[in-house]
C-alpha cells in the first residue's frame, strides 16, 4: 500500500478545486480498501473516500487519509430468463458500465447515461436523469465499515432511497465505504420516454417503436447539448437539489410565476426547477472570481479556472439568498461539501 503525504486533490475533483490531503491511497480491490481503513485506524487518521470526485466541494485541506477507489470489475451473480444481476466494483466508470450493458443487451440504464462518476459514488445520492433513477436496480450494496473493517451488505430497502438521497447521506454518512454494488438489469427492453425532453426526442415515435440504444443516443445528445464536460469546464452537475414544496405552496408559487414549472409527486408534494428559479434571479451566465453559473443551465456551477471552494460556497449562497428572497424556497446544496 502506497500512502502519499500532503498530495493535491485538484485532479482528482471534477471541479477542478485546490485542495490538499494529508494522506492519499488508491485501491483496487476490496482487501486494499480494508487495509487502507485499518492504516487509518491505526495512525487515528478519518477517513474521506474519493471516486471520480464528481460531487464533491473542496473548499478546505483535508486532514485525513484520502482514499480512490479504482476498484475494477463486473460479474454476472444471478439470472431468470427475464434478467441478470451484476456485482459491480466500486471504482468502474458509471457511464461505462451503462454502454457496456446495451452491448450485452442488458436494459434498464439507458436513461443513466453519461452521468460522471464511479458505480460506487451512484447510491449515494440515487443518481437518477429522465426519469428514471437508480434505486430501480439496485440489489445490495456492499461496503467496508471504517471503524471496524468489516464487511456489510445492505439491501434496496436498507439504502432507503430517494430524490437524491439515501442512507448514506444521512444515518451512514461517514461510516462506511462502498465497495461494490449489486444491479438487476432487464434482458427485455423497456423503454422510459415520459421526461419532456425524451417525448420532445421521440414525439413522431410509440415508445413500442423506441430501442434502449435509440433512448441512450437520445439522453447523450441531449446532455452533451445542456450540460457542460467537466473535463472541459469544471463543475459537479446539478449544484442544487430541485426542493419539494406542499401542494398549498405550489398553487401560490404557480399563481405568481405561471411559468415556474412545477412536477407534482407521488406523495402530494410538488417539486420545482430549481434551475427556472435561478435563472428568473438572473444569474444565469454569472461570472466574477474565476467561478461563475454556467450559460446554459443555471444549475450548473462551474470554476472558470482561478476560483476555490469557499468563494464557490459564498457565490452558492448569494444565489441561495436570492432564490429565498423572491420565492421563499430554500435551496439545498447537492454536492458533498467538506471544509
Ligand atoms: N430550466 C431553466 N433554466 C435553465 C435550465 C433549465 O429554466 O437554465 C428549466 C427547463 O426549461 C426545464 C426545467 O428547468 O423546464 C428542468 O430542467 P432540466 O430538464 O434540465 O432538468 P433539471 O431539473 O435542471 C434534473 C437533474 C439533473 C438531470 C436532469 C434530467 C437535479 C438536481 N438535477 O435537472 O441531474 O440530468 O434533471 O433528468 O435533480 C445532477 O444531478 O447533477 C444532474 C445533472
Amino acid at each position: 500500500m502506497h500512502i502519499q503525504r500532503a498530495e493535491s486533490l485538484l485532479p482528482f475533483n471534477s471541479l477542478a478545486l485546490q485542495a490538499s490531503a494529508d494522506a492519499l491511497v488508491t485501491v483496487n480491490s476490496a482487501l486494499e480498501l480494508r487495509d487502507a481503513c485499518s492504516w487509518a485506524r491505526e495512525h487515528e487518521f478519518a477517513v474521506v473516500p474519493l471516486g471520480q470526485g464528481s460531487n464533491v466541494v473542496l473548499a478546505a485541506d483535508l486532514t485525513a487519509l484520502v482514499i480512490r477507489q479504482c476498484s475494477r470489475g463486473i460479474e454476472q451473480i444471478a439470472e431468470t430468463p427475464a434478467s441478470v444481476t451484476l456485482r459491480v466494483a466500486a471504482g468502474e466508470d458509471w457511464h461505462s458500465l451503462v454502454q457496456w450493458s446495451l452491448q450485452q443487451h442488458l436494459y434498464g440504464l439507458e436513461n443513466l447515461a453519461l452521468i460522471p462518476g464511479t458505480v460506487g459514488a451512484a447510491p449515494i445520492q440515487n443518481i437518477g436523469a429522465y426519469g428514471v433513477e437508480l434505486k430501480s436496480f439496485v440489489t445490495k450494496v456492499h461496503a467496508v465499515s471504517i471503524a471496524s473493517g468489516e464487511t456489510i451488505s445492505l439491501s434496496n430497502a436498507e439504502c432507503a432511497f430517494a430524490y437524491r438521497d439515501s442512507v448514506f447521506k444521512r444515518a451512514l454518512q461517514d461510516q462506511l465505504i462502498i465497495s461494490a454494488v449489486e444491479l438487476t438489469l432487464s434482458r427485455v427492453p423497456e423503454v422510459h420516454i415520459e421526461y419532456p425532453a425524451l417525448q420532445a426526442a421521440f414525439s413522431n415515435s410509440s415508445s413500442q417503436q423506441v430501442t434502449p440504444q435509440a433512448v441512450f443516443d437520445a439522453v447523450v445528445a441531449i446532455r452533451s447539448s445542456k450540460l457542460p464536460d467537466p473535463a472541459v469546464m469544471p463543475n459537479a452537475g446539478s449544484f442544487f437539489k430541485n426542493p419539494c414544496v406542499t401542494q398549498a405552496q405550489a398553487v401560490e408559487l404557480a399563481a405568481r410565476f405561471p411559468e415556474l414549472p412545477v412536477y407534482p409527486q407521488p406523495d402530494g408534494q410538488a417539486k420545482l426547477a430549481a434551475a427556472w428559479m435561478i435563472e428568473y434571479c438572473g444569474w444565469k451566465g454569472y461570472r466574477g472570481d474565476g467561478l461563475g453559473i454556467h450559460p446554459e443551465h443555471a444549475l450548473v456551477m462551474v470554476n472558470y479556472g482561478n476560483g476555490n471552494g469557499v468563494q464557490l460556497l459564498e457565490l452558492a449562497s448569494r444565489v441561495r439568498d436570492s432564490v429565498a428572497d423572491t420565492f421563499a424556497v430554500v435551496l439545498q446544496i447537492e454536492p458533498r461539501v467538506y471544509g
